[in-house]
């Protein structure tokens, strides 16, 4: 049978996806590329912001239209929606299972079973706070049990060093579907990016909510990454996310000890005004948020920085967004992602501080930010111009980086550098997976174009 995976959000979720294909592969499924061929369709959702949800519901509106004529499909919505709406979505016509984001090794069962016996199906946690010892386990054997390079990424893996999220920012849907914080072994995640590296991985990208809060029984994640630097054939460690609380500076002098760990950090701030950190509950002031990135750039000279924003939380006042403003100025980000409040439902901010930024706002203030972060990132860019970088290669560029205005020289290899700037140019699609030198010619906003030199 044909089964279609669809993912929305985070690397989280890709990785989810991931073990969840190749749980189906292992079951003797094939893996289709849409969903009107497929008799199994799986959709991966993502509930940080209702417009991820949006688009989910409008996919399962195509396919109730799709099952019209062909009422055997089976579809099974999982991951982070699932888990927020519960037996909800099973009344959606197009829905066969829903499953929590920690039930996702039952998937393959599940399907079996609607396969026999079109009766609906519904797992979740009751508790997702309530995860016992039973469950974290078995989420680890399905993660080293089916894990693998990443399909669209030769050469590369994400590998999770923990779950959950315990920090309750305001806004935040996270910690109220994914479970409260656990770090994984490390014997369990060193074997694990053994094995990976053995088959050929040379990046490995370590996943969690807050990566820096990492801590096994007094295993730091500092320890951890002296702990992968040490795999043969592993050559680049990257890890996202960072939370600007507590951060312990180890890890920092770990980036400038090891070579292998790359010298980037996606540490979001929010907000740039310490009135709407507390309202989001962060924990950060704007200057304690400025000194650790200070920090950072002493102890590691050349890291790249990225992070994220969000505008037009509930009281966010024009002088607050100033702030914000002046904090990406301050900060010189390599780049930013930068959201609209989008309120969720059974968040403390969705319960207590009134939604009262009007879209057009929200929308005014998104492009502004976004305004500022570009010119930043235009001259960082810009400083590359002759420089040469070097770059693992991800495969043929897409279009989305020969956005209008990018003169591009009909590049065809996309590659990113260890401070995760992507890198345009000419050169045979077998190189993807490897890693090779760019010398940069052009620059715009979002990318570096180069051209492979000799060797
Ligand atoms: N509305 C808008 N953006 C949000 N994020 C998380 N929750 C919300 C929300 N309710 C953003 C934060 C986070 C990123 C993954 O998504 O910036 O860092
Ligand atoms: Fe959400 Fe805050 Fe946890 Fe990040 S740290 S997942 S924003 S609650």
């Amino acid at each position: 049978m044909k089964v279609f995976i669809q993912t929305y959000g985070c690397q989280m979720n890709k990785l989810d996806s991931n073990l969840v294909a190749n749980s189906f592969v292992q079951a003797g499924f094939q893996l289709e590329n849409s969903p009107d061929s497929a008799d199994i369709v799986l959709i991966n959702t993502c509930s940080v912001r209702q417009h991820a949800e949006k688009r989910v519901l409008s996919l399962l509106g195509y396919i109730s239209h799709q099952k019209k004529s062909r009422p055997e499909i089976i579809v099974a919505v999982f991951g982070c929606m699932a888990q927020r709406l519960k037996s909800e979505l099973l009344s959606h016509e197009a829905v066969n299972i829903v499953c929590g984001p920690i039930q996702i090794p039952q998937l393959v069962n599940l399907v079996n079973k609607a396969i026999d016996n079109t009766t609906k199906q519904a797992v979740f946690s009751t508790d997702i706070r309530d995860l016992s010892q039973q469950q974290t386990e078995l989420l680890d054997d399905f993660e080293t049990s089916y894990d693998s390079a990443e399909e669209h990424l030769p050469a590369q893996a994400f590998v999770r060093v923990m779950h959950g999220c315990n920090n309750f920012c305001s806004y935040c849907i996270v910690p109220y579907v994914r479970g409260p914080e656990v770090s994984r072994p490390p014997d369990k995640i060193i074997s694990q990016i053994q094995r990976l590296a053995d088959t050929g991985v040379k990046q490995v990208t370590l996943l969690g909510q807050t990566v820096n809060s990492y801590c096994y029984k007094g295993f730091s994640f500092a320890e951890l990454l002296y702990e992968v630097s040490k795999i043969d054939g592993i050559e680049w460690i990257k890890f996202v996310t960072c939370y600007p609380k507590k951060f312990d500076e180890k890890i920092f002098s770990a980036m400038a000890d090891l070579p292998k760990i790359c010298r980037y950090l996606h540490i979001p701030a929010q907000s740039g005004s310490d009135k709407v950190l507390k309202a989001m509950n962060r924990g950060y002031t704007c200057d304690e948020y400025l000194n650790i990135i200070e920090t950072a750039r002493q102890v590691v000279p050349d890291i790249s920085i990225a992070g994220d924003f969000i505008v037009g939380f509930g009281g966010e006042t024009e002088e607050d967004f100033q702030k914000s403003i002046e904090l990406i100025e301050k900060a010189r980000y390599k780049n930013c992602f930068i959201f609209k409040y989008s309120p969720r439902p059974g968040t403390r901010a969705d319960d207590k501080i009134p939604d009262d930024i009007p879209m057009e706002v929200k929308k005014q203030r998104n492009t502004e930010l976004l305004g500022v972060q570009e010119k930043i990132s235009s001259e960082l860019n810009k400083n590359f111009i002759g420089k040469t970088v070097k770059v693992l290669i991800e495969g043929t560029s897409k279009k989305a980086h020969l956005a209008s205005g990018e003169e591009t020289n009909h590049p065809q290899l996309i590659g990113r550098t260890a401070g995760d700037y992507i890198v345009v140019f000419n050169g045979p699609q077998n190189l993807a997976g490897q890693f090779s030198d760019v010398k940069i010619t052009k620059t715009s906003p979002l990318t570096l174009f180069g051209e492979l030199t000799a060797g």
